[in-house]
């Protein structure tokens, strides 16, 4: 059967256990593993076609805006050599959440794009062998394939660095509470900061210890154990922005706000709220926290200072193409 179309949704994730630096940037094969949760609630809907207006270049539209696509076209390029599309085509896409906010639409994005490939074409591929695929687009979105809490295994060739399910998405309902701090300046973006990463010299001490944040963290999921969870996310958090910010050139994606937001965590933490952070490459502060303490961290810093739009995200389901479109 040939479709004229396909359409798929995605979620972007969180990491707990951070991706930074690349063994092969051109496979966005990581330095290390990592663990994420998806984050429902943002939305990212994909749609694609063949291009038949203009056959000689594919057409990316974004919330009903033209973009421009080299970094699609060289998705395409890479992934259609490997799994054998060749057309041209128009991508539609919608996000329910603020572009240009540093919010990892990127992930949602590659991951919703593979999905809809995937049925387009019908490549048949397992979600392993599928976030494989996304995994050329940006790295973290392999991470958004699989449902609920996510490990990507580093593996050291294509075929080997997929991500998989460690736990389902109602396992443990933990949300994700986004601070989007304000700021005025353009950030760095990931590609060029996995770049830098060998630059630091303490990357290499985050990658040799990675094995055991990863297993405390796999393990404190599992077991639902907060404390050792915040704890883990913390130093991880901390310890990329280390590698960041001692990186050649620096790069320091922590504003004043952002700041303060890390010390009023971890003083609401010590009053018994069940709340960690964790931060992106951006300024703005994810604040993982258990369901019963929602309400009280959305209204702690409804009026925080420095905090531009509060968005809320629940654990998610992965990938998923929508029947009939
Ligand atoms: O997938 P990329 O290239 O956007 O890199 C993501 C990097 C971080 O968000 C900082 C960490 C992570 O593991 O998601």
């Amino acid at each position: 059967m040939i479709l004229r179309s396909s359409t798929a949704i995605s979620h972007p994730n969180i990491a707990f256990i951070k991706y930074w630096g690349n063994a092969d940037p051109e496979l966005r094969l990581p330095s290390n593993g990592s663990i994420s949760m998806n984050l429902e609630g943002l939305d990212t809907i994909t749609s694609i076609s063949k291009n038949t207006d203009d056959k000689s270049k594919h057409n990316l539209i974004i919330n009903g805006k033209t973009q421009e696509t080299s970094r699609v076209s060289t998705f395409l390029d890479k992934a259609g050599a490997m799994y054998g599309f060749h057309d041209t085509l128009v991508i539609e896409s919608t996000n329910n959440f603020p572009m240009g906010a540093g919010i990892a639409s990127s992930a949602s994005a590659y991951s919703a794009l593979a999905v809809a490939l995937q049925k387009f074409y019908q490549l048949n591929l397992s979600s392993m062998e599928l976030s494989t695929l996304a995994r050329l687009g940006s790295g973290s979105a392999c991470r958004s394939i699989p449902s609920g809490y996510v490990e990507w295994f580093q593996g050291n060739n294509h075929q080997t660095s997929y991500s998989i399910s460690i736990a389902s998405h109602d396992h443990w309902e933990l949300f994700d509470c986004i601070l989007v701090v304000n700021t005025g300046k353009k950030k760095i973006g990931s590609t060029e900061g996995h770049l830098r990463a060998d630059t630091s010299p303490y990357q290499s001490v985050r990658v040799h210890d990675t094995d055991r944040r990863l297993e405390i963290c796999r393990r404190a999921i599992i077991n639902q154990d907060f404390e050792k969870f915040a704890w883990i996310i913390e130093l991880d958090s901390d310890m990329m922005h280390a590698v960041m910010m001692t990186s050649n050139p620096p790069i320091t994606y922590w504003q004043p706000a952002s700041l303060a937001i890390l010390q009023e965590v971890r003083k609401l933490r010590r009053s018994g709220i069940e709340c960690a952070y964790t931060m992106d490459a951006g300024p703005n502060v994810h604040v993982i926290c258990t369901k019963d303490h929602v309400k009280n961290i959305l209204d702690h810093f409804e009026q925080f200072p420095g905090i531009h739009q509060l968005l809320l995200a629940k654990v998610g389901m992965g990938a998923r193409s929508i029947p009939g479109q």
